[in-house]
């Protein structure tokens, strides 16, 4: 067992955290500052997006220095205090690596364009088209051809933006630079690395079409086995893992997996690859208590150490997936609750303990690139990235003196920080419960015999998890002794028998 088997992790999603120097966006400072915050929520772990120099056409995605910091967001002395102070809050942090691609705007990749005959070319993926068009039919994930001319008319693919051009992992000199990348943040006292699109890196070499895609949504990921999900991608983990196991003491390592094919995600895990890869399906449940449970025991039987995950920076955020408004909130909680009861790492996405709904945002503020690639036609995912309302009064918020990057959502002045919101005092009841049962639970689980709409669980060391989907209360019998905590109020254990409220999880101990 490492601390990351059963690390809770928060993601930071910088530019919308905290500003601390007025110019709209969060930075590393804004971080520091509310790092108490952090401490007082109960979480272990952060995992702060990209931070380093980029013109920003993927908010920070388009990495042009990955040992940098860009003057956006601080510097490397702000990362350092950064880093110390959290270490010092008994808080680890993870950074997030994108060894995909490159932004347009890294030396490599000027150089490449600028010259069809430098070596620095082999770094990417420059290929002659066929005929007056594009090398294939590939797409890019945000919308459009996967490939962009150069001015001496070769294709350059970049399975996201065309600021975004995608690495060549075939290449000798990409591996070693990229170890030297992961060393110089290792070296600086980081706990682990994120890493972005971590099934990408390399293509199928004849590059032949595609064809038509199952689920060609612009932004939506989907089984593509000619652009990702290749296995000599396993060979790049097995590498930076037996890099992080010389660290003392180890290091961390999550994948972005972005499959729904828990099987194929799983062999990206292991003693000698990654600790862990996010496990989409959660996510993709309604709210229905058979979905729920068919996606808990697929990744339990998938993962040794599962992970998590209901939001991010790139998913609706669930409030809203779950139906909006107060019920949505309710709901999200709830769901929540059974996953902090689980084996394995959940995550987190900032502004969920506030029960933070997707807003919507007006077209010309929209800043996602998914909105001009898709022409327009796809919002993006600008909605779950606004910033953190931290005080209701505050111009700004308390996020910013200045200018938001992004408007704030219409729940933000009723849902701030200094408001103490009812979510957040659940938030920190959860993790404060789950640090004191954690000791004394195991892996295993089994499923009790509940209605239909409710799924109770019984863990391993004596921890029971009652989730109610239903529209009215439901009573189950459960062989626990003490009700721990509702996420609604209303629940009650009489004789061997929980009522757990509509919309609502209940813990129990034995
Ligand atoms: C996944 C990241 O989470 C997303 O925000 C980004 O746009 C793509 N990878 C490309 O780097």
């Amino acid at each position: 067992m490492t601390w990351s088997d059963s690390a809770v992790v928060y993601e930071v999603y910088l530019r919308s955290f905290a500003d601390a120097s007025g110019d709209g966006v969060g930075d590393l400072a804004g971080l520091r500052a509310r790092l108490p915050y952090l401490v007082d929520l109960g979480v272990d772990a952060l995992w702060v997006t990209p931070f380093y120099p980029s013109p920003m056409a993927d908010h920070g995605y388009d990495v042009a220095d990955p040992v940098g910091v860009d003057p956006l967001f601080g510097d490397l002395d702000g990362f350092d205090a950064l880093l110390a102070d959290a270490h010092r809050h008994g808080l680890k942090v993870l950074v997030d690596v994108v060894p995909n691609h490159t932004s347009s705007a890294h030396p490599w990749f000027v150089q490449a364009l600028a010259d069809p005959l430098s070596p620095l070319r082999e770094r990417y993926l420059f290929r002659d088209g066929a005929g007056d068009g594009p090398p294939n039919d590939w797409t890019s994930v945000f919308g459009g051809p996967a490939w962009t001319r150069a001015p001496d008319g070769a294709w350059y693919l970049h399975l996201f933006d065309v600021e975004q051009p995608d690495l060549d992992w075939t290449c000798p000199a990409v591996h070693a630079c990229w170890l030297d990348v992961l060393r110089f943040w290792l070296d600086r006292g980081v706990d682990g690395f994120r890493i972005d699109v971590a099934h990408a890196l390399y293509k199928r070499p004849d590059l032949a079409d595609e064809g038509p895609l199952a689920a060609a949504v612009p932004g939506v990921p989907h089984e593509r086995r000619h652009v990702w999900d290749r296995d000599e991608v396993l060979a790049v983990y097995e590498d930076w893992r037996r890099l992080t196991d010389a660290y003392a003491p180890p290091r961390m390592l999550v994948g972005e997996v972005f499959l729904y094919d828990v099987a194929r995600v799983a062999q990206y895990v292991g003693p000698a690859r990654l600790h862990q890869a996010f496990n989409f399906t959660v996510m993709r449940c309604r709210y229905d208590a058979a979905e729920l449970a068919a996606a808990v025991s697929g990744a339990l039987a998938a993962f040794p150490t599962p992970t998590w995950v209901l939001s991010n920076h790139d998913l609706v955020r669930h409030a809203t997936r779950y139906g909006g408004g107060a019920l949505g909130v309710r709901r999200g909680l709830s769901v929540t609750a059974l996953l902090l009861a689980l084996p394995g790492s959940p995550y987190l996405y900032q502004g969920e303990e506030l029960g933070l709904e997707e807003a919507e945002v007006p077209p010309e503020l929209r800043q996602d690139p998914i909105w001009a690639r898709s022409g327009r036609t796809v919002a993006g995912r600008d909605g779950c990235r606004t910033p953190l309302p931290w005080a209701a009064a505050a111009p700004g918020f308390g996020f910013t003196t200045g200018v938001p990057w992004l408007p704030f959502g219409p729940d933000a002045a009723g849902k701030a920080v200094d408001l103490d919101p009812p979510v957040l005092q659940a938030y920190r009841q959860l993790l404060a419960q789950r640090r004191a049962v954690l000791p004394g639970l195991g892996r295993q689980v089994t499923t009790l015999n509940a209605p239909p709409g409710v799924l109770a669980l019984q863990r391993e060391g004596g921890l029971f998890v009652v989730l109610n989907t239903l529209g009215e209360d439901a009573e189950v019998r459960v062989p626990a002794g003490s009700l721990l905590l509702s996420t609604a109020a209303g629940a009650s254990l009489t004789g061997g028998l929980v009522t757990v409220p509509s919309a609502a999880t209940v813990w129990l101990r034995a």
